[in-house]
Order: C-alpha cells, then structure tokens, then sequence
C-alpha cells in the first residue's frame, strides 16, 4: 500500500520514515521545499545512525530513504492506500486540506489526522466520505515511541480502527484504541502528572527540585514533572493543559495554573529558552532537592493519587479499555508501571483515602474522586486479578 503524508514537519517526517522502514513507498507533502528538503535529511540522518548501530544493513537504509517520495502536488496520492496529516494543528486548515484532498484520492483511500488535539468527529465532518476518516496519533519522535492511539470519529465505519490496529501493528507500533475526547488517553491522563505537582509548588510544600526528586528517585519515573515541563516547553504544555481544559467544557479538574502561563508571559519556555522552572545558564548553580523520605512520599502519593483518578475515570468513562490505559501510560510516556496496575499495589482504599482528605481539605472539584474507584472500594475490588499482582 502507497501511503500519502501531508506537513513534513517533525512528526509528518518521523512517520514518514516509520511507513518507509515497513516498505512503504511514501508520498511526503509539503507547503513549503525547504520543509520537504528538512524532512529528507532528517530521515536519511536518523536511519544511518541506525545503520552505523547495527540495526539495518546500508541497503536497506537506501531503499527506504528512496522509498520516500517528495511531492508538492495533491495529484500524486491517486494511488494512495492511506493519507494521513501532520500539518499545523488548526481545525479549519485541517479542514481546508480535507476538502481539497478527498476529491484527487481514490475511493477506498483512508483518510486519517495525527492532531493531538481536536476533534477527530469535527475532522471527518468537512469529508464527503467521514465513514474512512479516523484519527492515528503517533507520539513524538515518531521513529522512536511505540505508541500510537488510534480514534474513531462518531462517522468512522466499524471495522477500520482494527485494519488500522493491524497496519500499526506491522509497522512495529502498539496501538491502543481512544475514544474520541478531548486528549484521547495520554494527553488526558497525563494531565495531573504536571497540574499537581505545579499545586504542590504554588502551596510551598516543596520546591521543584524536590518534587522532581520525589518522583523520580520514590516513584521511579524517567523525569520529574517540572524538569519533564521544560523538555516539553511551556509553550506546549501549556497550551495542551488548556486545550484539554476548554473542551472538557472547563472542568475544573483540568484548570490550568498561573504560574505555567507566567513562565509562558516571560518567555521562560524551558530548555530550549535557557530558562523554565530550572535555569539552563551555563554557571547556574544545580537544583538541590530536599531529601526528606517522608516529605517525598506525601508528594509522590498526593501526584500518583490524582492520576490513578484519571485513569480511573477514563476507564469508568470507556475512554479506553483497561489494557490499553496501562500500555499507553507506559508506552506513550513511558510511566514505571500502569496506573491502574499501580493502584492495585497502593491499595484502592489509600488511594481513595488520599483523594478524599485532599476533596475535604480544599472542597474543590479537582478533588473528586472517580465513583468508579468509590464502588471498587465498596466490592473490595482490584483493577487486575489478585494472582496476576502476586506474580509481578
Ligand atoms: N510535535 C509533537 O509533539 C506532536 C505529537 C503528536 C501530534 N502532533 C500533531 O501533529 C501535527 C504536526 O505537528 P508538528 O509538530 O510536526 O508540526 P511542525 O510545525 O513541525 O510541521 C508542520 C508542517 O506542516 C506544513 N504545513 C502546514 N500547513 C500545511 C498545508 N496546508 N499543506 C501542507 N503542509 C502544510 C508546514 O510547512 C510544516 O512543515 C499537529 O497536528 C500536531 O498537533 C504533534
């Protein structure tokens, strides 16, 4: 199958070199050449340092580079099986280009978005034909994250987001299957992982270095939330935060905070401003956390609380299935363990415990606990069975 891609930018050629690895011949759109230009050397970059690994011989890496075709014409996906986009995430550009396309593919070519943000129903709308459309969404770098969450949109026929599951499945991807809501799973679930740690800093009790210890050393994830925030940029993660905020028709469990959005104001974007909540400045003296067990644990439980109510409630709310929560949390972010998985071993009840002490403390609705963790702790039931958490 020919597989048609429009923007080549960081995620257009990412992708694009995925579908050229699994032997694809690749139709690579772009707006601008030098866009087109940056995507082919980033390509033929990223796969000779594989070559140079050891993990593809040099024939390969120059069948696939050739398998990537440069186009500047819509003309020239005819014969696609597949047209996916990666161009700017704006819904009438989006849109637009939906309208424009539809009419030069055939009739069986699927048509798919990788926005990491907007309806994938709003998407398939502007279509003749909303019943091929479906949302793919592949993590950055594409090459390199396993995951891909794959949405339907209320129009999409049954039966596609399984070819789809299978296709991804070829390409050495795991798919999980999301419901059409705002952030799909990761960019849902991963929203406490910021928004409280940043609350815990606006309340002082901690600062940053020690909250990102806490995490990382306590919790074992790969970077802490505020040393995470600046790889991202504050750019980025803001704008998810409140994206996922304004179309959950403001609910205030996702409300973002004043202090992401100051650091935004001054320019402190992160790493790649020199500043964000740590200073990159050559001589800035290093972050000193304060190793206290006790206080670290308060922190991580309080952070690892709010997820699990996340997780909990896009389960309850069959925003995905159990299994696909836990490999997208783990594949997508790369988190140590599933949440759901997680809470098992804490206990349903301390977790419960926890939300509910923080919903009397502060009576805000970000502190609700999910009803689905609530009956659980009523049925003293787990979230996997007993053995299978023996056996870990
Ligand atoms: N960057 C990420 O971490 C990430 C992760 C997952 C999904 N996404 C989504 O993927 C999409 C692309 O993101 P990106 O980071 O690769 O952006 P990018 O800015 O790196 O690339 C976008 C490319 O699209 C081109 N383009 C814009 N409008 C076009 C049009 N009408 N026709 C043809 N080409 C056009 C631009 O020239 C540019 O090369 C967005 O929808 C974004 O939300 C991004």
């Amino acid at each position: 199958m020919i597989i048609g891609i429009i923007g080549s930018g960081a995620m257009g050629a990412g992708i694009a070199q995925v579908a050229a690895t699994a032997g694809h011949t690749v139709r690579l759109l772009d707006q601008t050449e030098a866009a087109l230009a940056r995507a082919q050397q980033s390509i033929q970059a990223n796969l000779r340092k594989l070559a140079e690994k050891g993990k593809l011989t040099g024939a390969a890496v120059e069948a696939a580079v050739a398998r990537v075709q440069p186009t500047r014409d819509y003309l020239d996906f005819s014969d696609c099986g597949l047209v996916l986009e990666a161009i700017v995430e704006n819904l009438d550009a989006k849109q637009q280009l939906f309208r424009q396309i539809e009419s030069t593919v055939s009739a069986e070519c699927v048509l798919a978005s990788n926005t990491s943000s907007l309806s994938i129903t709003s998407l398939a709308a502007a279509c003749q034909h909303p019943e091929r459309f479906i949302g793919i969404h592949f993590f950055n770098p594409a090459p390199l994250m396993q995951l891909v969450e794959v949405i339907p949109a209320v129009q999409t026929r049954p039966g596609l987001a399984n070819e789809i599951k299978q296709l991804l499945h070829a390409w050495g991807k795991v798919p999980v299957l999301a419901q059409d809501t705002p952030g799909f799973i990761v960019n849902r679930v991963a929203r406490p992982f910021y928004g409280e740690a940043i609350r815990l800093l606006e309340e002082g009790l901690a600062d940053a270095a020690t909250i990102d210890w806490a995490t990382t050393e306590l919790g074992g994830f790969r970077m802490g939330p505020f040393a995470l925030m600046d790889f991202i940029g504050h750019d980025v993660n803001y704008r998810v935060t409140e994206s996922v905020f304004t179309s959950f028709f403001y609910d205030p469990r996702y409300k973002p905070s004043f202090t992401q959005k100051r650091l935004l104001e001054a320019g402190y974007l992160g790493r790649k401003s020199g500043r964000g909540f740590y200073n990159y400045q050559e001589g800035a003296p290093p972050p000193e956390p304060v190793r206290d067990a006790e206080l670290g644990r308060t922190i991580l439980h309080r952070i690892l609380a709010m997820l699990i109510n996340e997780a909990a409630d896009a389960l309850a709310f069959q925003v995905a299935s159990r299994d696909d929560l836990e490999l997208a949390m783990t594949k997508g972010v790369n988190y140590p363990k599933g949440l759901l998985t997680w809470a098992d071993e804490l206990g349903l009840p301390n977790v419960l415990a926890t939300l509910d002490q923080l919903y009397d403390d502060y009576r805000e609705d970000r502190y609700r606990a999910s009803a689905l963790l609530r009956r659980m702790v009523r049925a003293e039931q787990t979230f996997f069975p007993q053995e299978a958490l023996a056996n870990r």
